[in-house]
């Protein structure tokens, strides 16, 4: 999603436009605009501002990158499930003769880094990859991959579409000879531009695509000679959405304030969180969350009687909550301005809830009319409102607290309140029942506590307190749903 300053500074410069085109742009706040995005994209991209290039989008980049490396022959490694944009300029250079590709799997049982080294033979010219990848999360360690790829004479292009704006992204320290990004994924920008980092030996390259931005002086309007830029900037071709690249300075920028260690943690505890609560109701992650090459921004969740497109239509219509159905797996995506409550809505979207009202406001929907019910529901910090079975569950798992704590006290208060929102769930015309998440947390991490951790009872269905972590502000839509 695009946050508030960014829409203002796009609003901005379009507005400006609007009303005046380019009377008060000067050639030199022209190429500022893009000047300074390289800049900014640099320090986000561990390189230096020459050796970046900005483009209109990644795949504009990662075909330059093909066509300045084109080999003509050898083998290009690939993965075989990784998103498009990587694999088609191959496949393009590979129709038109000469190289070969050789594709890796990425799968669950096997570490993608590994086997990215191990095809890697004195034959491989170019290794080329998502850092992580768009369906699984998979994460590739880049620094063995590009050792390896180096001790044979190999390029290595790096596409961190999927981390950038998520992690830390570092090309200096990979060793990577080309890396892109788009802007609109993870970096929060709208559409239409994108980065390109190149190694320095790659930089004085003749570009396979040239345009009039790319010239040393572009506002010289030279037709007769050919003088691109010494710097990445030769690989910029033309009047580019200069809305975009001011709103991505912008996101940059704001992302950058927080920092990306301290973003990857956030989502690092909600994974955790969602991956927890999620087993019991049988959804696993393509990868453990301890595993290193599991990033933790994007959990591909797996069920064996759940088709994942099918789940995430229903959690999109049934709960606002917008996921993919991508490589076999439901793809959640967990960002900066995503919170507990957003994992507290998937974990009951995903048990058979069938709606949920997890933060304040907490009354929604024609299912909670009436009187009655709106006063009660207002009472209660949080009500999650499911379905019979994950009532059934969360009352075994009460009675469990109980029984071991010797304790039944509280039952009645949480079972009334499920009574009332039942009810409630039945003028809508389904059977809900309403668990007061919040009391029944209590209880466990009491239960818990007293009993030095017993797992099962904070595992099953435990729901997390909001972290109440969030390093930005934003509201907590739905989790956005990068390519
Ligand atoms: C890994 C990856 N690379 C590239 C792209 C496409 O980027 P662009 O539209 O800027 O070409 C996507 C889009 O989802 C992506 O996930």
């Amino acid at each position: 999603m695009i946050p508030e300053p960014t829409i203002d500074a796009m609003e901005a410069f379009l507005r400006e436009t609007a009303r005046f085109g380019n009377l008060y742009l000067s050639d030199e706040q022209e190429a500022a605009i893009l000047d300074d995005l390289r800049s900014a994209g640099a320090r986000l991209l561990g390189t230096t501002a020459d050796a970046v290039a900005v483009v209109s989008g990644a795949s504009e980049g990662l075909s330059q990158v093909a066509s300045l490396l084109e080999p003509e022959d050898g083998t290009v490694v690939l993965v075989g499930s990784d998103f498009p944009s990587v694999t088609y300029p191959w496949l393009a250079a590979a129709e038109r003769g000469g190289i070969s590709l050789r594709f890796v799997d990425d799968r669950a049982d096997r570490d993608l880094t590994r086997d990215l080294v191990e095809a890697i033979d004195p034959a491989t010219v170019v290794v080329a990859f998502g850092v992580v990848q768009y369906a699984t999360g998979t994460r590739v360690d880049v620094r063995p991959v590009a050792d390896r790829a180096h001790e044979v004479g190999a390029r290595v292009v790096v596409d961190a579409t999927q981390l950038a704006g998520a992690g830390v992204v570092d090309m200096g320290a990979w060793g990577a000879d080309a890396l892109v990004t788009s802007g609109y994924k993870w970096l929060s920008a709208h559409g239409g531009v994108a980065l390109l980092a190149l190694a320095p030996d790659l930089v004085p390259r003749r570009p396979a695509l040239v345009g009039w931005m790319g010239a040393e002086h572009p506002f010289a309007f030279d037709p007769l000679r050919l003088r691109l830029a010494e710097t990445a900037r030769r690989f910029q071709l033309s009047t580019m959405s200069y809305a975009s690249a001011t709103g991505l300075g912008s996101s940059i920028a704001m992302l950058s304030a927080v920092g990306f260690e301290r973003i990857e943690g956030h989502a690092r505890g909600l994974a955790a969180s969602l991956i927890d609560r999620v087993a019991e109701l049988g959804w696993r992650p393509f990868r453990p969350p301890d595993d290193p090459s599991a990033a933790p921004h994007i959990v591909s969740l797996r069920h064996a009687d759940h088709d994942p497109a099918v789940t995430a239509e229903r959690l999109a219509s049934e709960f606002g909550i917008v996921c993919g159905g991508r490589g076999g797996g439901l793809r959640i995506s967990l960002h900066v301005y995503n919170d507990g409550d957003d994992v507290d809505r998937l974990v009951v979207g995903l048990g058979d809830g069938l709606a949920v009202e997890a933060a304040q406001p907490v009354v929604r929907g024609p299912a909670l009319h009436g009187d009655a019910e709106r006063r009660h529901v207002r009472d209660l910090d949080r009500v999650v409102l499911a379905g019979e079975d994950r009532l059934r569950q969360v009352r075994a798992d009460l009675l469990r607290v109980d029984v071991e704590r010797g304790d039944e006290r509280d039952v009645p208060d949480v079972v009334p309140a499920e009574v009332d929102v039942h009810q409630a769930g039945d003028a809508g015309g389904r059977v809900g029942v309403g668990v007061v998440l919040d009391a029944l947390d209590q209880r466990r991490r009491a239960v818990a506590d007293a009993d030095d951790g017993d797992s099962h009872l904070t595992h099953a269905g435990s729901p997390s307190s909001s972290s109440g972590d969030v390093p930005c502000g934003q509201p907590a839509d739905p989790a956005p749903s990068p390519g």
